[in-house]
């Protein structure tokens, strides 16, 4: 259970959202937990969670180590801070600063050589499910983006799946819509790295997860967790989803 918190909170509401949400998940053992607040959070939060369960994430990274790149913060340096996660390729940074499939893959073998573990987005816009595309879609961002990667690099990420038209918009993919968008990354993952692979890669949902939601999605053997953006901002929504 991934929390993005996109651009939100200073470091003193990291602070507080961390002193209300911990004690509600210190008996929660039954997934992994992460939070991937703002680059400027990161030590606050690696800070505050400091011997728990509870990992921390970054939401971008760049591909080179160091250099002249203004503005920019590579895998090495949010590795420092003591983050473990990163996301990559959301659609929000598709959409706005110009992420591409091949970018993703820079950015994911980036992460994997810096030891954070990427979580990385694929999903489709609203025009393209209308147009009965998600599947090519899909089939489009995995083979232009994560399949370069080996197969050990592979098995060391997570995918999440965010239809771009239920992000922030109320509107979630039923159960059994986001358990075939799944399937589909499965069958990609196989015909790719084999069944073995398949069977084994984690698919996130993400993409209007809320506590009233969370417990049906969750219900299909395809959805292995969650990547939750608005509903985990604040502590007792998010410890409601990871406690589903
Ligand atoms: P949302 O965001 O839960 O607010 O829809 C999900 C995401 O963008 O990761």
């Amino acid at each position: 259970m991934a929390g993005n918190w996109k651009m939100y909170k200073t470091p003193a509401e990291t602070k507080a959202f961390f002193d209300g949400f911990l004690p509600l998940v210190a008996e929660s053992k039954h997934c992994e937990v992460a939070i991937c607040p703002p680059f400027v959070n990161i030590p606050t939060a690696v800070e505050a969670t400091r011997g728990t369960r509870v990992g921390v994430g970054a939401q971008n990274l760049y591909w080179k180590n160091e250099g002249a790149f203004t503005g920019e913060i590579s895998g090495p340096m949010i590795k420092a801070t003591g983050a473990e996660w990163v996301i990559i390729g959301h659609s929000e940074r598709r959409q706005y600063f110009g992420e591409t499939d091949a970018t993703v893959l820079d950015r994911t073998k980036a992460a994997l050589a810096a030891g954070l573990r990427p979580i990385v987005c694929v999903g489709e816009r609203l025009e393209e499910r209308e147009a009965s595309q998600t599947e090519a879609v899909l089939a489009e961002q995995f083979n232009g983006g994560i399949a370069g990667l080996d197969a050990e690099s592979f098995a060391k990420i997570v995918i999440a799946y965010e239809p771009v038209w239920a992000i922030g918009t109320g509107k979630t993919a039923t159960p059994d819509m986001a358990a075939d968008a799944h399937r589909a990354i499965r069958a990609l993952v196989t015909a790719k790295f084999g069944a073995e692979a398949g069977a084994a890669v984690r698919i996130l949902y993400g993409g209007s997860v809320k506590p009233d939601n969370v417990k049906n999605l969750m219900a299909q053997p395809e959805i292995d967790g969650a990547l939750v953006g608005g509903a985990s901002l604040e502590a007792g929504s998010f410890a409601s989803i990871v406690n589903f």
